[in-house]
């Protein structure tokens, strides 16, 4: 099983519609047996799949061991793709509960996912480097950068980086990619943000970017990815070849 945890230091790089489209590329086109957690209190990624967050449990009554992880994944329409859905319980889960008291609530997450059985499981986490990011890094054997070519994204890329270092001396992990949404190929700043990738995350820049595409957010208004209401899209086309690229690097 490899998990995979999305994440940036901030909000609108796209890491719900990458974890997403990643997840059901995966499943659909690839065959894999795939496991979404949305770790984030906000759940675009449950109401992006066409779920209600308040209508079930999240991670965090599992966290707080109040119940079995088989008991809060839900399947959804996606053959082989299924998702735990994200509630507000996971804001502050850490500060309540039998996690407060809990010197390791860290490693918490990384015990829950270990009896799991799936090809892949993708961790979509919150815009900010909180206790939510940090255990999905440490359940995690790899993590993807997301960005946009814009300099408050870029900027952000530097402190994720540090971040990312500081939690990988003492649980490692490798970083698989940074992706860049919203990519305009024609950007008068491309190169600019191109080269702070570089230094940032050296080789890590993957070549496959997904384009600026309304039909994302249309997508999302359906709950349902992209290649199910817009096969012939720019977004389709350029998923399915992240998630080619992907599948060599893991
Ligand atoms: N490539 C894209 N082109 C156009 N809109 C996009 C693209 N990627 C994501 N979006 C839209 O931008 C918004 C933010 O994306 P989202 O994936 O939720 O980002 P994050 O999870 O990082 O906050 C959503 O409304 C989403 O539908
Ligand atoms: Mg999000």
């Amino acid at each position: 099983m490899k998990t995979i945890t999305v994440s940036s230091f901030k909000g609108g790089t796209a890491k719900t519609s990458t974890s997403l489209h990643l997840a059901a590329a995966l499943a659909k086109y690839h065959k894999k047996k795939v496991l979404l957690i949305d770790f984030d209190a906000q759940a675009n990624l449950t109401t992006g799949l066409g779920l209600d967050p308040d209508a079930q449990d999240s991670l965090a009554s599992v966290l707080q061991g109040t119940k079995d992880i088989q008991d809060v994944i839900l399947p959804t329409e996606v053959p082989n793709l299924s998702l735990i859905p994200a509630d507000t319980w996971l804001e502050r889960v850490e500060v309540t509960g039998s996690l407060a008291a809990d010197r390791y609530s860290h490693e918490k997450l990384k015990e829950v996912l270990r009896p799991l059985k799936y090809d892949i499981v993708i961790i979509d986490t919150p815009p900010s480097l909180c206790w939510l990011t940090e255990s999905a890094l440490i359940a995690s054997q790899y993590s993807m950068v997301c960005a946009t070519p814009e300099f408050y994204s870029v900027k952000g890329l530097m402190r994720l980086s540090q971040f990312m270092e500081s939690i990988s001396q003492r649980h490692p992990f490798s970083i698989l990619g940074v992706v860049l949404s919203f990519w305009n190929p024609r950007g008068k700043s491309n190169q600019a943000f191109l080269d702070v990738i570089e230094t940032t995350f050296p080789g890590k820049l993957l070549q496959s970017k997904i384009r600026r595409d309304i039909s994302i957010s249309e997508a999302s208004v359906f709950g349902k990815p992209v290649f199910e209401t817009a096969p012939e899209s720019r977004a389709t086309e350029d998923y399915v070849s992240l998630t080619e690229e992907l599948l060599k690097r893991l």
